[in-house]
């Protein structure tokens, strides 16, 4: 029997947590805030914003806030809202540098900023349109300690991208959508939901030209999409803190967004060469004979093998920074490493944020030592679970982290007594905790530290005005604030850290939860580079956020083996190579858990060839899945990696222009073809460089593909033959298990490998072949980047060749600082006749001649 007692509490429980979630567009209109004291320049607005009632919706609003207009620069405004003390929450700068205000006069800028004094709202347009891009006037803002809330409105032919990190379309759903941003553990990546990382900014393409609006802002917080009373689009962005730190992007084509992001959030991190070679990884390698049975398997099959990863089995007992004596003897996993060194091979292994909590291991010792690890609010550690068992988590802001990390680093991974890895693989970074709040025995908020000053980015405020520290409002309920985010684990702190945990500089969890493993990330490149100070270090992150990019790649977790998951790894591409400045992205080829299955393993063996990241990779639990394993996905994989291998200096250029510029490596057709309206919802062909696009088979089991080609000109890759379209959907029966179609788009050259090889060591001696294929008008151009794939300072050492075709004349063009031996053997002009030239032509000088 049910007491009444106890039925009361249920009920209150439910009353409280349905009232504790969400209700994104609420009822009560609050009053809004009233904008006085404005004072304007050439180039900035600055206003009080004055609270204008009550509304206290979830917590006290706060009266005072302060606003900040900048006309950064042509392309860029800057709009920036906080409370009048400095007290909310502020991505600092050490975490995610921003760019210096290069103030332009707000006439000569793209973007147009102008305001409504009471309710106070805010719109920006296009100048040159008179197009608004985004109007806050439908709903009040609200601004309270623990929610604050703003709307845009959005015509009815805006197409969004982005907001990641997400399983869901690549073009977001225009209504009853809703983005959630914590980051998370999320195995089989549910679509709906949130995921590892968090990158709150999108793209808004319309046909009249692409926009792009960031929220410079870690808070947890739900975007809604929907449809108001008045029948209009609305975007909604619900925090639980933080700032609201808008970065409008211009454009107006779609890569020119790409590129402000970037100098918003910082260039991509130039990759090695090696890099895009093939990389197999499986959970549960049980020893390391076992490691090197997989390299001779696929050296006995004949598949290029460029790097093998050592998942956590390489480990004593899970923890970091040691090998396993019995399984994984130090002395042999440094014998596999230089057997792989010596055939022009890699190796990667793990690292995990959980640091064992045992004295005696070094690595702990050394770091409770320099006091690098989160405390309870009584200096206690801060105890989680991960797989070591029970742990302590390094606070990367604590002021001796960096030396802590790298010190470690350098020690296990010295070339002359440890293991000389060629780069590091950051997991479990969201951070995820097999054991949340009951491990540590804590979880009561604790009494904040006092915070310490910071960087004072903000000069642009009031004189006379002493910013406050920007680490977060005191007296806040941080474990279970009154919103609930649609985190997918529940509380805040589910899976992961506590959230009222303070950081060594004054903030807390609550607020730097998203930043976890981008710092993670981050302090791991720059531990690499202090060890290997020469070359351009390589970290893969689970986790990040807006501007991980800049030091780290990514994967995207643990999918499936299953077709969708295959499917979706085209969006989640296109999403972080095009929209959040990731290009370094991939998914587990075959898929992380569950069984994979021929066919579709040799699919997705194909797939992964044309995407930036390639590595295959398995659960514990799943079988194995390598290359070799079945005949079809051997010949599909061999064929695909001839074909990356030979493509491999075109995909370096183009990642070398998304490090130099932010334009991306990979992108959607519509960054091609903007005014082409039947491209804007394409997520399962893309542009790979900006010469080729891809449309792989995506149905299940099918042998047949039906894919969009704009009005232009195309060539078959594999064939060379001319397709002419209209802008027409192009239906391939019969597509082998083996094939992938491709097409080369007119008006582009195509700089090829003559022939493939084993490595990508082996592939840079290879000569060049050029393949021509002339647009529509009858010309071409294209471009070729050579340097020595690995050096951080190329200095002048490198080469930037454009190549042209104007109908007769080939011309190679540009600076030849890179010294090669390698030639360029042949160009072929493709066509109704097709023609070649024989070379050679050396790459040191530019060369011409007439076909
Ligand atoms: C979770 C990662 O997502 C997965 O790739 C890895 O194999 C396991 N952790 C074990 O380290």
């Amino acid at each position: 029997m049910v007491s009444l007692g106890l039925l009361a509490s249920l009920l209150a429980i439910c009353i409280t947590s349905s009232l504790a979630k969400r209700t994104p567009t609420t009822d009560v209109r609050c009053p809004g805030y009233e904008a006085t004291n404005v004072s304007q320049g050439d180039s900035y607005l600055v206003a009080d914003l004055v609270f204008a009632g009550n509304c206290s919706l979830y917590n006290k609003d706060i009266t005072n806030l302060r606003l900040l207009v900048e006309y950064q620069s042509g392309s860029r405004l800057h709009v920036l809202i906080g409370d009048s003390d400095y007290n909310v929450y502020q991505v600092q700068e050490q975490v995610l540098p921003r760019p210096r205000t290069q103030n332009v006069t707000a006439s000569s800028a793209e973007l147009k900023f102008s305001y409504t004094k009471s309710p106070f709202s805010f719109q920006v347009t296009r100048a040159s349109t008179g197009e608004t891009l985004f109007d806050t006037s439908s709903e009040p803002l609200i601004f309270e300690s623990q929610f604050v809330q703003v709307q845009t409105t959005l015509p009815q032919d805006a197409n969004l991208y982005g907001l990641g990190e997400h399983s869901d379309d690549f073009r977001l759903a225009a209504s009853n959508y809703e983005r959630s941003f914590w980051n998370a553990e999320s195995p089989y990546i549910p679509r709906g939901r949130n995921l590892y990382g968090s990158h709150p900014v999108y793209f808004d393409h319309r046909l009249s030209g692409t926009h792009g609006v960031f929220l410079a802002s870690a808070s947890g917080m739900d975007i809604n999409f929907g449809v108001n009373s008045a029948g209009q689009r609305y975007l909604q962005y619900t925090t639980i803190g933080g700032v609201l730190d808008f970065y409008f992007l211009a454009g107006p084509e779609p890569a020119s967004v790409s590129k402000q992001y970037a100098e918003v959030v910082g260039l991509p991190a130039m990759m090695p060469y090696w890099i895009f070679g093939f990389h197999q990884c499986k959970y549960g390698w049980g020893d390391v004979g076992h490691v090197k049975q997989v390299m001779a398997n696929y050296s006995a099959a004949g598949i290029p093998l460029e790097t093998l990863w050592g998942d956590i089995d390489y480990m004593d007992r899970h923890e970091d920074f040691t090998t396993s004596p019995e399984r994984y003897p130090h002395a042999e996993v440094r014998d596999l490493v230089a057997s792989l060194h010596k055939n022009g091979q890699h190796y990667i292994v793990i690292l995990d944020p959980g640091i064992h909590h045992q004295a005696g291991y070094a690595t702990y010792d050394r770091g409770a030592e320099k006091d690098v690890f989160l405390k309870n609010a009584d200096g206690s550690p801060y105890l989680g679970r991960q797989w070591a068992g029970e742990v302590v988590w390094p606070d990367w802001f604590a002021p001796s982290a960096q030396d802590w990390w790298t010190s470690e680093i350098k020690l296990f991974f010295d070339t002359s007594t440890g293991i000389d890895v060629d780069g590091l693989w950051v997991d479990m970074d969201e951070a995820s905790n097999m054991c949340d709040l009951q491990c540590s025995g804590q979880a009561k908020a604790g009494a904040p530290r006092r915070a310490r000053h910071s960087i004072n980015w903000m000069s642009r405020y009031g004189p006379g005005q002493t910013p406050g520290p920007m680490k977060g409002l005191p007296n806040r309920n941080l474990l279970s604030p009154p919103y609930r985010i649609n985190n997918h684990n529940g509380d805040l702190w589910g899976g992961t850290l506590a959230t009222n945990i303070a950081n060594a500089d004054g903030s807390y969890q609550y607020d730097t939860h998203n930043l976890y493993g981008h710092m993670m990330a981050a302090a791991t490149h720059d531990a690499l580079l202090a060890a290997r100070p020469t070359k351009r270090p390589f970290v893969l992150t689970r986790s990040t956020f807006a501007g991980s990019g800049r030091k780290a790649a990514h994967w995207f977790g643990d999918n499936a083996s299953t077709w969708d998951d295959y499917r979706v790894s085209i969006a989640q591409m296109l999403a972080f190579a095009a929209i959040h400045a990731m290009p370094m992205v991939g998914s587990d080829v075959c898929g992380f858990n569950g069984d994979a299955e021929e066919k579709m393993c040799a699919r997705w063996a194909t797939l992964g060839a044309f995407q930036p990241f390639y590595r295959n990779h398995a659960d514990i639990t799943a079988p194995s899945q390598e290359f070799y394993r079945w005949g079809l996905v051997r010949d599909a994989a061999k064929k695909a990696i001839d074909a990356r291998y030979r493509l491999l200096d075109y995909v370096y250029t183009a990642m070398h222009a998304a490090s130099a510029t932010g334009t991306p490596i990979a992108s959607p057709l519509w960054f091609a073809y903007p005014r082409d309206a039947n491209t804007f919802g394409i997520q399962t062909q893309w542009l790979w460089g900006d010469a080729l696009i891809v449309s792989p088979v995506v149905d299940t089991d099918s042998q047949s593909v039906t894919f969009y080609l704009p009005n232009d000109v195309f060539y078959d890759f594999w064939t060379g033959e001319k397709v002419a379209s209209q802008g027409a959907q192009v239906t391939v029966d019969n597509v082998a298990w083996t094939d992938i179609p491709v097409h080369i788009r007119g008006g582009s050259i195509v700089p090829l490998r003559a022939q493939s090889a084993s490595t990508t060591a082996e592939v840079r001696s290879q000569n060049f072949t050029i393949v021509v294929a002339p647009g529509l008008d009858g010309t071409a151009k294209g471009g070729l980047y050579l340097d020595d794939g690995e050096s951080l300072d190329v200095g002048s050492a490198k080469s930037d060749i454009s190549f042209s075709w104007d109908g007769k004349t080939f011309q190679a063009a540009g600076t030849f600082g890179y010294a090669t031996d390698v030639v360029v053997e042949s160009v072929t002009v493709l066509g109704d006749s097709e023609q070649t030239k024989k070379g050679p032509w050396g790459l040191g000088q530019g060369f011409r001649f007439r076909f």
